[in-house]
């Protein structure tokens, strides 16, 4: 890729270490994630312009504590440390950080002490958030302090003349409005970055890059038909059997009328069903998929002669979570759930992958997509997994189960939509339980199946919060379900966030 200047986020375990990348990169800067304890060498290597370090929910005493590389703090790299990034630099530099009086958490009015460098252009006042523990108690040498709170004096240190600068509070979440003015002094007045990452910059050179890797070998793409892959390219679309109600034949019908290309339609479902017999364990679910579609692809690419490239959407997002060796996190990223697309796939495999995605978030890859003309009707899609249903059915895969949860889910979506609400809500489905309850229909005891509606509310689906949907919705939605579904006779709301939930449920 063309150089643009780079700010890397160190990742010390907190839940808003991608959230402070995709800032950054929200002010048109390169950002990657990156572990806590990477050599400074390895940052030089690659000439970054900056480091930020991340929150984590660690004490600095703490046995076990996530450091960084020693040589960091006289590297020359300018450096802004948010909460335990601000306490670890204070601590490493000689100064003190004790645990604090009373936890502060929550919104806080932020006075100003010195209105350059990182608080350049802001008030005197601005509100912050604060969630911390542990405070700096004494400076080290050569810092001032440059902003305090009611509770505390240090909420933001600094030593100007080396670059170092630290804020307790969190610039990154919304509920310090100025966050950004802050993220945005730090990058271009300390670390003097450019803003050159663009999307525009980002077709141009990705092309570019693939045209330089591929030559004129070809490349099978896989196409969910949601907004990631589509953006990828075209096209080799393999239906697994689990997809939402009609959504083969509406994907094949999009394809084939908006793009001139070759696209081509495998239906590959019972072999998907044959594989996942009797499975209910749900990483071998994933596996199970993953594997069977690179032999389904493999196939399909023999026949059409020598294909040597896969090319998918994999996201960020998905690189991070799965935390696989070789993804750009190790340390501090813990597996959750292996997402087929990445640590799903088998080690063995016919292609070498292209994924010109990787390291976009979803909200980067929608722009991407307008600029690229990929119909709104799939820009403005929901996210929906690589194993489709699969792992929305809790328990063995059935024909029958699939049919269940395919009509069902289709009550959920059209009801949402109907609501106008569908793209203001991250996602919004359906999930089929094991269980089976007790109900009563018509004076006559029921024993049946059990529905869970999942909508949540998030970014970039690292974090996410149940969606308050409207009472009356829920109640057409239950009402619907049940009364058009034989085999359904309960319906509950999944009210759990994500951490320490999941968004799907498997
Ligand atoms: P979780 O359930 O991990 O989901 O909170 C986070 C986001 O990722 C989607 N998801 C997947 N996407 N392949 C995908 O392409 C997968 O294997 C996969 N698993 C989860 C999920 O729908 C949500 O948007």
């Amino acid at each position: 890729m063309a150089k643009h200047d780079l700010i890397v986020v160190l990742d010390f375990g907190a839940q808003y270490s991608m959230l402070i990348a995709r800032r950054v990169r929200e002010c048109n800067v390169y950002c990657e994630v990156l572990p806590h304890d990477i050599p400074v060498s390895e940052l030089k290597k690659r000439d970054v312009k900056g480091v930020i370090l991340s929150g984590g929910p660690a004490s600095v005493y703490e046995e076990g504590a996530p450091y960084a590389d020693p040589e960091l703090w006289n590297s020359g790299i300018p450096i802004l440390g948010i909460c335990y990034g601000l306490q670890l630099m204070a601590k490493e530099l000689g100064g003190q950080v004790k645990e604090g009086k009373k936890r502060e958490y929550g919104k806080a009015e932020l006075l100003i002490d010195d209105q350059t460098n990182v608080f350049a252009g802001l008030d005197e006042q601005i509100q912050c958030w604060m969630s911390h523990g542990d405070t700096v108690a004494t400076l080290p040498n050569g810092f001032k302090q440059l902003a305090h709170t009611d509770n505390t004096n240090f909420a933001a240190i600094g030593n100007p003349d080396k670059k170092l600068f630290g804020v307790q509070f969190h610039p990154e979440v919304v509920h310090t409005p100025k966050g950004v003015e802050i993220l945005k002094n730090f990058i271009y007045i300390v670390c003097e970055a450019k803003p050159t990452w663009t999307t525009a910059n980002f077709i141009e050179e990705s092309l570019k890059e693939i045209k330089e890797k591929v030559g004129s070998a070809k490349v099978l793409c896989a196409l969910s038909g949601g907004v990631d892959s589509t953006t990828v390219a075209a096209l080799v679309f393999i239906d697994q059997g689990f997809m939402r109600k009609n959504e083969a034949q509406k994907i094949e019908d999009l394809f084939t009328s908006k793009f001139k290309i070759n696209f081509i339609h495998i239906d590959a479902s019972q072999r998907f069903y044959d594989k996942l017999n009797g499975v209910t364990d749900p990483e071998q679910k994933r596996r199970i998929i993953g594997e069977a579609f690179i032999r389904t692809f493999e196939e399909e690419a023999k026949k059409l002669g020598n294909v040597p490239y896969l090319a998918q959407g994999t996201l960020y997002p998905d690189v991070i979570e799965s935390a696989v060796a070789g993804s750009t996190t190790g340390k501090m990223a813990k597996k959750i759930k292996t997402h087929h697309n990445v640590g799903g796939l088998p080690e063995k495999m016919g292609f070498k992958l292209i994924e010109p995605l990787r390291m976009l978030f979803k909200d980067e890859v929608r722009a991407l997509g307008r600029d690229l003309d990929v119909p709104e009707e799939i820009i403005s899609r929901q996210p929906f997994p690589g194993p489709g249903l699969a792992i929305r059915i809790i328990g063995e895969l059935t024909p029958d189960r699939v049919k269940i949860l395919q009509a069902v889910d289709d009550i959920v979506v059209t009801e949402i939509k109907n609501a106008g609400l569908y793209k203001q809500v991250w996602q919004s489905f359906a999930v089929l339980l094991p269980i089976r309850t007790v109900g009563v229909m018509g004076d006559k005891r029921t024993y049946l199946n059990t529905i869970a509606i999942r909508a949540v509310n998030s970014v970039d689906a690292m974090t996410a919060d149940w969606a308050r949907l409207p009472y009356d919705l829920l109640e057409k939605i239950s009402t619907r379900i049940i009364n058009e579904t034989p085999e359904i006779n309960r319906v509950v709301y999944d009210i759990s966030s994500k951490p320490p939930s999941t968004i799907e449920w498997e």
